[in-house]
């Protein structure tokens, strides 16, 4: 089929992409040129791991272009995908500019006689799939009124459930596929789109093999209103899930309970589920704030207050004060001190800093006169390029970012900080101190490399444990003098 994508950042590119090497003729549309000048020589615009491969043989198998020119790429297509950010207003709800403007843009360059499908991928509030059907009507009517009643379209919700950093291991690979229109044609040619996925009927590249057991991908199809908001409910229950870890977290570390442990002997209560129940110093990234802010907002259009999610957004803001505090509660102060952070990312394998808790904590730590060190394996250009007031020491490796700092603060999971030589990077400190911002590292073997070791929502570590050690022979008790037994019961003891 001919599929145009509006709209190639993380997840138009990566759809675009998937499409295309299933098979599909795609174009892909972006109003900023530069993304398109770089995705045309081959390489992407986003860090997301195997999509540089997945466009290169797209490219061999479907076919894949990249312009800036709508009205060419839309003229031509079955379905239209409209991919483009829905970011938050300062208010909480959903900035829509961007949805609008590519609705329009596809009505003006729609041609009558022939079907389309309108798909919004792009996370909408509730009611958008009205609001896109009608704009698109607006963009034939200025375009085209005299043959208004010649044009012939449908518009369909199809939300995304991508993971950045496993995005076309999710593609490939969904858990499900919700589609929801009030047009039977609609669906159907959606399915028709989506069957070699839903079948599995493609051989799986190298670098995103097809798991063990996989199966048909189930298809729900739903009406326009219920797709939307699965979109949301997903998003929300993800955040409450970490949310509701992280307020564990914090009640374990009064009690003197193990969060990490805690939550192993829940997760695998099947109601429960083990996944998203890492206690942390909060999520971030691009999706969970602005989407459980806009359903907040929705609910208070129709006059509900949605506590919950109310309370998901309290406590992860919270959360991610915590690291201030537990720098103070070990430095005293924090003006002068030197602080180095491993990693900047919302979360490993993308380079992705929207609503990155780092950002945040660097800020933190500068207003309150500490000097910052950093080091991310991929998201440093970014970094640089997105902030560049922010006054970071940018270092290249994780031993580097350690040299002369009173703390280390582990803040994003990349898989190789978990490989460190720990004792390497105490030995660079001028304080040994580490904060566990995801409880990555061993805390015991943090603590024998020479750390005193925070993390979240379990016991602080400043000694190793103490081998037991049965004795090969039983020492022989004390003597004891007559008056000692009389003292200890005095003091409680035994
Ligand atoms: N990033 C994720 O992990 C993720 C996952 C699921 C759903 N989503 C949703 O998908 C949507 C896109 O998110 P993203 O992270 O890919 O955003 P993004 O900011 O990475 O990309 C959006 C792209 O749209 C382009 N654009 C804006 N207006 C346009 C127009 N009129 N015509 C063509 N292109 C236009 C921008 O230039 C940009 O390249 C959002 O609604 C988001 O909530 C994102």
């Amino acid at each position: 089929m001919k599929v145009t994508v509006l709209g190639v950042g993380y997840v138009g590119a990566v759809t675009g992409a998937c499409l295309a090497f299933l098979g599909h003729r795609v174009t892909c549309v972006d109003v900023d040129e530069a993304r398109i000048k770089k995705l045309r020589a081959g390489h992407s615009p986003i860090y997301e791991p195997g999509l540089e491969e997945l466009i290169a043989m797209a490219q061999e198998r479907g076919e894949i272009g990249f312009d800036t020119d709508v009205a060419a790429a839309v003229r031509d297509s079955d379905v239209i995908f409209i991919a483009v950010g829905t970011p938050s207003l300062p208010t909480g709800e959903t900035n829509l500019a961007y949805l609008e403007s590519a609705a329009r843009t596809v009505g003006a360059a729609m041609e009558p006689g022939r079907f389309y499908v309108v798909v919004n991928k792009s996370t909408v509030p509730v009611g958008c799939g009205n609001l896109v059907e009608a704009l698109v009507r607006d963009g034939v009517m200025q375009a085209r009124p005299e043959a208004a009643a010649d044009f012939d379209f449908a518009v369909a919700s199809n939300p995304e459930f991508l993971r950045e950093g496993s995005a076309i291991h999710d593609s490939l690979y969904p858990g499900r596929i919700v589609l929801g229109s009030g047009s039977s044609r609609a669906i159907s040619t959606l399915k028709k789109l989506y069957r070699p996925l839903t079948e599995q009927r493609f051989a799986a590249p190298s670098f995103a093999p097809r798991p063990a057991g996989m199966a048909e991908v189930p298809i729900i199809s739903t009406t326009l209103a219920s797709a939307e908001m699965i979109k949301y409910s997903a998003n929300a229950f993800l955040s409450l899930k970490i949310g509701f870890a992280n307020e564990m977290a914090n009640i374990c570390e009064r009690v003197g309970a193990d969060v990490v442990e805690v939550m192993s002997g829940i997760g695998l209560d099947a109601r429960i589920g083990s996944g998203f129940l890492n206690a942390g110093i909060g999520w971030g990234g691009s999706c969970f704030g602005k989407d459980v802010n806009s359903l907040l907002h929705t609910a208070a259009e129709y006059g509900y207050e949605a506590r919950i999610l109310a309370a998901s957004l309290a406590v992860n803001r919270l959360q991610r004060g915590i690291v201030i505090q537990k720098l103070q509660e070990k430095l005293f102060i924090l003006k002068g001190r030197t602080i180095a952070l491993l990693g900047l990312a919302f979360k490993p394998d993308t380079d992705d800093l929207r609503d990155a808790p780092s950002i945040q904590i660097a800020e933190r730590l500068l207003h309150m006169g500490a000097r910052v060190r950093v080091f991310d394996p991929i998201a440093m250009e970014a970094c640089r390029a997105q902030y560049p007031r922010l006054q970071l020491c940018y270092c290249e490796d994780a031993l580097s970012v350690a040299t002369g700092a009173d703390a280390v603060v582990l803040v994003t999971e990349w898989p190789e900080f978990a490989d460190l030589d720990l004792m390497q990077v105490a030995l660079k400190m001028r304080r040994p101190i580490l904060i566990d911002g995801r409880n990555l590292f061993d805390a015991e073997k943090a603590v024998e490399a020479g750390f005193e070791y925070t993390g979240v929502g379990r016991p602080s570590r400043t000694t190793p444990s103490k081998p037991y050690h049965t004795p090969v022979t039983a020492p022989r008790p004390p003597m004891r003098t007559p008056a000692e037994p009389q003292l200890a019961a005095k003091a409680g003891g035994r």
